[in-house]
């Protein structure tokens, strides 16, 4: 179910979209279901229906529209059009309750096992707004009363559904078909099937989460929060359980994966995005962001680095303060140093470039010094070129290379040089205006003021 509003996140953006490490809530449940290899897995929108199906993904996802929305019933109703009685069992999970995990999702589908309602329930502390399991005196569930309709002593009941059940299809399009909307809400509450079920004589089971933390809804801001800082926790948790050494579990922000080798380190505050892959002893530096990129064994990315779409070759020594953009392929040995920036250009091994530079569309050869203040103009307005610096290339401080232009090996680029023709290997060039002494030159001086 994710045709909900989602009123109290106060977003234009449809709530089972908001992210939670870095994919939406409802991406979080279709992850889990896939685990399931259901027979077919439909997904229920409405408010914001383009937005959600576009960016939904999944093998053979359904998708069918509930508009408007008249609760949990309601949306089932919609839904029954594209469930299959002979797929036995019929299980429910809802858009926003994202941390549900594949195995206890499975254990409510074979608790239901294709003959009785199987409800997924938990005891919390504070159970407020949650609808109340009542059970009879020996224990046996009777039904779910709604916050909203329950009197003072059933709100003292602390078992509350979770939102999620298994149900035989068969008898779960029976029930929902005959819901009736005389409430506190006005709204089809798919919780009276339980009642249902009970007249008719099926059993009604329940089965608990391994925590409470699968079961937690995202409904505010404070809520979403609260649940990417468990996720975070439990993704550190299982890094250094591998032998991760981190600085602080509370402040690393894995969003989507991070696999990485033995010996490595992460200080503070780093946050890696989509796929990012750390080699043996790697040593991540605090405050990096690194995204989708692969750090090769022995790396060091000192603080404040930030990396996007990059390889960096075993060894290699990056930061602090440096760039690395997309493309970039750095070899074994390279060193970039502070306020350096590398697009889509490969390094040979042990190429350095200290300070303050730009490399964008370079090929640059193997133990090429590339000088402070150094860039390639790969731009011409309209157009990108590629410079190539072939190895051994020893680039001086503040050059400006013109791309296309090729640097021969081992040739020598004098300081301050605009260099807009290719370069025979060996050979040094300086292009800039010869250092002229102006003799008897005089500073001009301000005329001296009257006493
Ligand atoms: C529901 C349950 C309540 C349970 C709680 C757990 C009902 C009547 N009540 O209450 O017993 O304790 O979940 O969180 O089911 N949705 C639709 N269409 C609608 C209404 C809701 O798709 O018309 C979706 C929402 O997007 C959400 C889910 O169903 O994913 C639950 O809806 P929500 O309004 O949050 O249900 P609650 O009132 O919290
Ligand atoms: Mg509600």
């Amino acid at each position: 179910m994710a045709a909900g509003k989602g009123t109290r996140m106060k977003s234009a953006r449809p709530k089972v979209l908001h992210r939670l490490g870095g994919i939406s809530l409802l991406q979080h449940v279709l992850n889990s279901c896939a685990a399931l290899q259901a027979a077919r897995t439909v997904v229920i929108t409405g408010h914001g229906a383009d937005e959600v199906e576009a960016e939904a993904r999944g093998v053979g996802l359904v998708f069918v529209r509930q508009v408007p929305q008249l609760g949990t019933g309601h949306a089932i109703q919609q839904a029954l059009p594209a469930l299959h009685d002979a797929a036995a069992t019929t299980l429910i999970l809802n858009g926003d309750v994202p941390l549900i995990r594949a195995d206890t999702a499975a254990a409510l589908a074979r608790a239901c096992d294709g003959e009785k309602l199987a409800l997924l329930t938990i005891e919390l502390p504070d159970a407020t707004g949650y609808g109340r399991i009542l059970r009879d005196p020996s224990g046996g569930v009777r039904g779910i009363v709604e916050h909203k309709d329950a009197s003072a002593a059933q709100r003292e009941i602390r078992e509350i559904y979770t939102g999620m059940m298994a149900a035989p299809t068969a008898a779960l399009r029976r029930w929902v078909t005959a819901l009736k909307n005389d409430n506190a809400q006005r709204e089809y509450y798919l919780t009276d099937i339980v009642a249902m079920a009970v007249a008719e004589g099926v059993p009604v089971v329940a089965t608990q989460p391994a925590s409470e933390t699968e079961v937690l809804g995202v409904n505010s801001p404070v809520q979403l929060a609260d649940l990417e800082r468990r996720l975070q926790r439990s993704i550190a948790e299982t890094l250094m359980e591998a032998g991760v050494r981190l600085a602080d579990p509370a402040r690393l922000d894995v969003r989507g994966t991070l696999r990485c080798g033995s010996e490595v380190e992460i200080d503070v505050n780093c946050v890696f995005e989509g796929r990012v892959t750390l080699g043996d002893g790697v040593r991540i530096g605090a405050n990096c962001v690194i995204r989708d990129a692969d750090i090769g064994a022995g790396a060091v990315v000192q603080p404040f680095t930030h990396i996007e779409g990059a390889k960096v070759g075993p060894q290699a020594t990056i930061g602090p303060f440096a760039r690395l953009r997309p493309g970039a392929e750095l070899g074994e040995e390279v060193h970039i140093g502070n306020f350096v920036e590398v697009k889509n250009s490969t390094l040979g091994a042990g190429a350095k470039a200290n300070h303050l530079a730009y490399l964008g569309d370079t090929s640059v050869g193997p133990r090429v010094n590339y000088g402070a203040g150094s860039i390639t103009a790969n731009y011409d307005g309209a157009h990108k070129h590629r410079t190539v610096i072939g190895a051994d290339v020893h680039v001086g401080s503040n050059c400006v290379l013109v791309a296309p232009v090729h640097i021969g090996d081992g040739a020598t680029v004098g300081g301050g040089s605009t260099v807009t023709q290719d370069v025979a290997p060996g050979k040094l060039v300086v292009a800039r205006a010869r250092q002229a002494v102006i003799e008897g030159w005089k500073r001009p001086q301000k005329p001296k003021k009257k006493a």
